[in-house]
């Protein structure tokens, strides 16, 4: 691994939601691991009084185990400081840029500024134009660079987006840019290419003669928990197929780059993705059906909310390898299960009614199975379907980075390949606008559902018109074969 340079990680928005739930649980794995650089420090941005205990605590409260992580978090606390500002008043800014030339001053060297920010959108103007300026914007690779990493989402509709890519790029180089999409950076979404690719078995079959239709699910057993004000703003389409379910579509159908490198592994994300087409404006009462769980109005003291908790859309793709495949996209919150995962159904135009379903599941039990049939043992000539299962648990998979860690030791090191591009992101807004819009009619469905339930039944009805049924294959445990649940 390439060795990480002396960084400050500065972070906006160090009490939100993110931090607390993503970002500084990661710093503390990364300290157990002993991953970070001995000079590396963080300075927590904050105007509401936190001190650096505050941040500590965040962080005991979702991470420690035993007596002996108190170490652990004691040399966090070492490595943190806190910064008393208000990140909307630009004048306040000349004590961040002396905060980090004290560090560097401290430390005897120079050091990579990545900034982190998780900050409401209403604030981006004003942060991104204070933090482009000359006392704390520094570009000179090699040697001293501040970097931004951004979380999703990255603007709220096409067209914001596309205003966001010109602020940031009036004030940086696109190399200082990471937009965070943390399901790239998950160990299983990574796994796609590989398997994908080092596998000759796969590869003259990935394609529309061979597979009939491809399904990602990603729900969630949580609720909103509390993030009202940006998810009532936001929904499910915004909040999980606009990002990462599209990135994932596009690391199952993208073609074989020209080298794992980070720009050939881009344009050809970048190739597919603008292909990906949503339903024609005629169908998208058909083909997209959006929901809500029945308590989400009470819960979030907003009783005429129409924002769509659940979300399941058609998608195709116009590209010589895909026509013709449909792509089914589900995704919603209060469910009764936590499950992401692609399957890739392979079919024979002879026997329609025979299929080999391929699963990568990402979270839980991540791993990857094919389902088979093979002749039941015995003195019969009858049939029975199996299982050829490769599961992380056991294996690998306790010694992997978990996504956020992944994040921030790729920014530290300056390698951009598990971030979004923003062709990517304007592609992604490009699919996702036009339901968007169609959604904003009055008279367009919402689809009520129960709470631990799998969601509307209408979602049922997408796929079923189409002679399928959603597939999950989370309980397979990676034990002997199981039947495949269908939900
Ligand atoms: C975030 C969404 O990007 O991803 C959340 O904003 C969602 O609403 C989360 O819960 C899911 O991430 P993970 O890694 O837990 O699947």
């Amino acid at each position: 691994m390439k060795k990480l340079d002396h960084t400050v990680l500065v972070i906006f928005g160090s009490t939100g939601d993110l931090a607390r739930r993503k970002l500084l649980p990661a710093l503390f794995h990364l300290e157990k691991a002993g991953e970070l650089p001995e000079g590396f420090r963080v300075i927590a941005v904050s105007r509401r009084g936190t001190t650096v205990e505050d941040i500590i605590l965040l962080i005991r409260t979702h991470v420690l185990k035993s007596k002996d992580d108190e170490q652990i978090l004691t040399a966090l606390h070492d490595r943190t400081s806190v910064l008393d500002m208000e990140i909307d008043k630009p004048e306040q800014y000349t004590r961040l840029a002396s905060a980090l030339e004290n560090l560097e001053v401290d430390a005897g060297h120079l050091m990579n500024h990545l900034f982190y920010l998780a900050i409401p959108a209403l604030l981006f103007d004003t942060v991104i134009n204070r933090l482009g300026q000359p006392d704390i914007n520094v570009h000179k690779p090699g040697k001293q660079e501040s970097r931004f990493l951004i979380e999703k989402p990255f603007g709220f509709s096409l067209e914001s987006a596309k205003n966001l890519i010109t602020m940031l790029g009036k004030c940086f180089e696109p190399s200082q840019i990471y937009r965070i999409d943390h399901y790239l950076a998950k160990e299983t979404a990574q796994n796609i290419l590989a398997f994908r690719f080092e596998n000759p078995l796969f590869c003259g079959a990935w394609n529309k003669e061979h597979i009939s239709h491809i399904m990602i699910t990603a729900i969630e057993s949580i609720g909103i928990e509390g993030r009202t004000a940006f998810y009532d703003s936001m929904g499910a389409m915004r909040d999980l197929i606009q990002s990462h379910l599209l990135q994932l579509l596009a690391l199952v159908t993208m073609k074989k780059p020209a080298s794992m490198t980070e720009a050939d592994i881009h344009r050809e994300k970048e190739a597919i993705l603008s292909r990906i087409r949503p339903p024609k404006p005629e169908n998208i009462s058909e083909e997209t059906v959006r929901g809500q769980y029945r308590t989400y109005r009470t819960e979030t003291g907003k009783p005429d909310s129409m924002t769509e908790t659940f979300a399941a859309i058609r998608l195709s793709i116009d590209d010589e390898n895909w026509q013709g495949v449909p792509v089914f996209i589900r995704t919603g919150k209060a469910l009764a299960e936590k499950i992401t995962e692609v399957t890739i159904v392979f079919s024979d135009p002879c026997k329609p009614d025979r299929n080999n379903l391929l699963t990568i599941r990402i979270q839980p039990n991540e791993g990857i199975a094919i389902d088979l049939r093979i002749k039941k043992p015995g003195f019969d000539t009858g049939f029975e379907d199996v299982q050829l299962d490769f599961c992380y648990t056991g294996s690998t998979i306790a010694d992997h980075p978990e996504a956020y860690e992944r994040v921030l030791v790729d920014a530290m090191r300056g390698d951009r390949t598990l971030f979004a591009s923003d062709a990517e992101v304007l592609s992604c807004w490009e699919i996702t606008e036009p339901v968007l819009e169609a959604w904003k009619k009055p008279n367009f469905p919402m689809h009520w559902y129960e709470l631990g339930s799998w969601g509307p039944q209408a979602a049922e009805q997408l796929v079923q018109k189409e002679g399928i049924v959603w597939l999950t294959d989370a309980h397979t445990l990676c034990t002997p074969p199981h039947k495949k649940l269908s939900h």
